[in-house]
């Protein structure tokens, strides 16, 4: 049997940082308000000349430098991203140029907040299978572009950043099993819905949430499938070395960890300092968490994420 393992990890972001004190001297809202209900202490926020492609291909490079790999070994290319540089081609062949990587797959996957994990699972099964021998998994994303920054129930809550892994085929676990979920019923509580017909803006352009139902939805199917991820590989909530959830808010992310049963000390946190960056939260905190030291080989690890769709996932490995 052949499994996937992650060999190397890197992520990016923008240099520009906006505090929650420049928010407050902009729209109605306060430090005080901001961090009590998200943990969210400040953003990144890209540049007007950054796309989500050159954020991908700064993260991917550092993936690369971390896993000693060169563009010839690549592949598969995976993005997950909701801010896609052009509607087509896709952000994935647009890295992939940038990388100066002229052969294998490269493709884009869109479930937004969980878009990582969908795209993490898809290139697991790609290596594992020996379709491929050398992937690169990444999550970017440009969100404040997707913003009404003066609608503070929602421009308060997000960041751009990317966060980027390399797989590689191994004879032992590396990755578990992933776990995807998705209910399209729930469309409507968290959702862009505008589009372009005719060569004109049709609909709304920002975003648009119902907070307290995208907050319940969170902590249940997060629990949830953190236990089928768990069981599935006879595995407690105790034995993890680390949590690595979605960083959208931190009341969300100690509610999970507490249901699970994994000490808040074992959770990886990025939440303060970057925001809620969609489909880059998962592999910008995994990144910062083995660059600093605390994932170390060996170590039971659990991802998770959840987002619009609604979509959900987890991915247990081994480091
Ligand atoms: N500053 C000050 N006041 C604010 C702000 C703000 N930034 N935003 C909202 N308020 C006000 C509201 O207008 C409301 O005032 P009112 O009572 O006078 O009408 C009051 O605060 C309470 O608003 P609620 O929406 O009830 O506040 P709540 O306690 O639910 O917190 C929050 C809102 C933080 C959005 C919470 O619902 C939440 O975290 N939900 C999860 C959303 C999330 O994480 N989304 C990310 C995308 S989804 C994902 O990634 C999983």
């Amino acid at each position: 049997m052949t499994y996937s393992r992650i060999v190397g990890t890197g992520s990016y972001l923008p240099e520009r940082i906006v505090t929650n004190r420049e928010l407050q001297s902009r729209i109605d809202t306060s430090d005080e308000w901001i961090v009590s209900r998200t943990g969210i202490e400040a953003r990144h926020v890209a540049a007007d000349d950054e796309l989500t492609s050159d954020l991908a291909l700064k993260a991917a490079q550092r993936a690369m430098v971390s896993a000693g790999v060169g563009p010839d070994d690549i592949d598969l290319i995976i993005v997950a991203t909701t801010t896609p540089d052009m509607v087509f081609p896709s952000t994935a062949c647009l890295l992939q140029a940038k990388l100066g990587i002229k052969r294998g797959a490269a493709f884009d996957v869109q479930a937004v907040c969980t878009g990582f994990i969908y795209a993490l699972a898809t290139a697991d099964k790609f290596v594992a299978s020996g379709a491929h021998r050398c992937a690169l998994v990444v999550g970017a994303e440009v969100f404040s572009r997707l913003l009404d920054w003066n609608d503070r129930r929602t421009c308060v809550l997000f960041g751009d950043g990317a966060g980027a892994v390399v797989l590689k085929p191994a004879d032992t676990p590396g990755i578990y099993s992933s776990h995807l979920h998705a209910d399209g019923h729930y469309s409507h509580i968290l959702r862009v819905a505008g589009g372009i017909a005719e060569g004109k803006l049709r609909g709304n352009p920002f975003l648009e949430m119902d907070g307290q139902a995208v907050f319940k939805f969170a902590v249940r199917v997060l629990d949830e499938c953190a236990r089928e991820a768990l069981e599935r590989n006879g595995f407690t909530g105790s034995e993890l070395d680390w949590f690595v959830p979605h960083q959208a808010n931190l009341r969300i992310i100690n509610a999970t960890a507490d249901k699970i049963g994994v000490p808040r000390e074992r959770v990886v946190t990025t939440v303060a300092r970057h925001g809620n960056t969609s489909a880059a939260s998962v592999p910008l905190a995994l990144d910062s968490a083995v660059r600093d030291g605390r994932i170390q080989p060996g170590h039971l690890v659990l991802l998770e994420g959840v987002g619009g769709g609604m979509t959900w996932g987890a991915v247990l490995l081994r480091w």
